[in-house]
C-alpha cells in the first residue's frame, strides 16, 4: 500500500543516527514560571530534558470530558508564517527536533488540517508520528502509550487531494479523519480500503465543524488525553475561537518576516470576541552559531488558572 519512495523517506526518518544529541544545541530557560515548576510536567526522559532545559510542561483541560490541546506554531516576526519550506524558517535542528519530538512523545494524538505538506511539493506529507527509538523505547516503557500516536485530519471538505494512500495514514498507527456530513459522503469511497482509518462526522456543513465534539469523541472513543495540533492557520484559528486550545506552543523567530499572503495562526476577520487571560509558563532560548540566524524564543502560554 505504501509506495516505494515514502518507504524510503520513513526508513530515513528512523534513522537512530539522526537523533544523536550532540546535533542538537541545547536550550536555556530565560524565564519560568515559578507557578509550573515541578507541576503540570509530562514524566520526561532524561535526553529530552537536557536539550529543553527540563520537563515538558502540559496543562490539561479543565473540561474533563475532552481531550486537551497544544497548539504548536512557528512564529515571523509579522505572524505570517507560511514557508515555501521549514528550514526556510531559519529554526535548525533543535526547532526541528523541538516540534518533531519532544512535544510528540507524551501525546496520544497528532493532527493537521487537510493536505498539510511538510513545504516543497517534491517532499513527503508530514508525519504525524515521532521517530526518535529511544523517545518511542521511553513512550512504551515508561509512559505505557502505543508506539504511535493516533494520526488526526481535519477537513471540511473530505476533498484529500493527494489521496490517503500516503504517509499520513500509513504512519504505522492509526489515523482519525473528522469532517462534515457532507465530506463523510466524499470519503466514504476512498476509506473503505484503510482498516486502520476511522472518519467521524462533528458538523452538517464543511466550515462549520465542533471542535469541542472532536476533542470529546478522541477522549471517550480513542483514549486521547493530549493532543497536539500542528495547524495551519485556518484549524488554530477555529480552535482557538472554540476555546479549545490549552497549551500555546509558539517558537518564534524574531529575525524573518513571512509572506503576506499566509495568515497567522490566529487570523479571524472579527478578532477575539473577549481578551483571554494568558499566562507565561516559560520562555525559551536557542542561540546558533553564525550564519544560521541570530537566535529563537520559545515561548509557552495557557490559560490562566485561578
Ligand atoms: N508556521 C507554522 O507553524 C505553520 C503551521 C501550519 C501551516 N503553516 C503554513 O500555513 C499555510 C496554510 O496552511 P493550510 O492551508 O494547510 O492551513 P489551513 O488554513 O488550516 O487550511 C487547510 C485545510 O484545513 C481544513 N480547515 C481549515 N479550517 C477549517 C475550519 N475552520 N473548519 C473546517 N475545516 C477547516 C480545510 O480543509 P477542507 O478544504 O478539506 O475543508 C482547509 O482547506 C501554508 O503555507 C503552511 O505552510 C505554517
Amino acid at each position: 500500500m505504501i509506495s516505494e519512495k515514502d518507504a524510503q523517506y520513513l526508513e530515513g526518518e528512523s534513522n537512530s543516527e539522526k537523533y544523536r544529541e550532540n546535533r542538537f544545541i541545547p536550550l536555556k530557560n530565560v524565564y519560568l514560571n515559578p507557578e509550573y515548576r515541578g507541576r503540570f510536567t509530562i514524566k520526561t526522559p532524561e535526553k529530552v530534558k537536557r536539550i529543553h532545559d527540563g520537563d515538558v510542561v502540559w496543562v490539561d483541560s479543565p473540561e474533563k470530558d475532552r481531550a486537551s490541546v497544544g497548539l504548536i506554531y512557528v512564529q515571523t516576526l509579522d505572524g505570517r508564517a507560511g514557508f515555501k519550506a521549514p528550514w526556510e524558517a531559519k529554526g535548525g535542528l533543535t526547532d526541528w527536533y523541538h516540534f518533531r519530538e519532544i512535544l510528540r512523545f507524551g501525546v496520544d494524538a497528532v493532527g493537521a488540517a487537510n493536505n498539510l505538506r511538510r513545504g516543497n511539493k517534491d517532499e513527503r506529507p508530514l508525519l504525524l508520528s515521532f521517530y526518535d527509538s529511544e523517545l518511542a523505547q521511553y513512550r512504551q516503557s515508561e509512559l505505557w502509550k502505543p508506539r504511535h500516536p493516533i494520526g488526526v485530519i481535519v477537513t471540511g471538505s473530505g476533498k484529500i487531494k493527494e489521496g490517503l494512500d500516503n504517509l499520513v495514514f500509513t504512519n504505522e498507527g492509526r489515523a482519525v479523519i473528522f469532517t462534515s456530513e457532507a465530506g463523510r459522503e466524499n470519503l466514504e469511497s476512498s476509506v473503505k480500503d484503510y482498516p486502520n482509518i476511522s472518519v467521524e462526522v462533528i458538523g452538517k456543513e464543511p466550515r462549520k465543524l465542533d471542535m469541542k465534539q472532536m476533542l470529546r469523541i478522541l477522549k471517550s472513543k480513542y483514549d486521547v488525553e493530549r493532543f497536539l495540533a500542528l495547524g495551519g492557520p485556518g484549524f488554530s484559528t477555529e480552535l482557538i475561537m472554540q476555546g479549545c486550545v490549552d497549551n500555546y506552543f509558539i517558537n518564534i523567530s524574531p529575525e524573518l518576516s513571512g509572506n503576506d499572503k499566509i495568515r497567522s495562526f490566529f487570523s479571524h476577520q472579527d478578532g477575539l470576541p473577549e481578551l483571554m487571560d494568558l499566562e507565561l509558563v516559560s520562555l525559551k532560548m536557542l542561540k546558533y552559531p553564525k550564519g544560521e540566524g541570530a537566535f529563537t524564543l520559545y515561548s509557552h502560554y495557557v490559560p490562566k488558572i485561578n
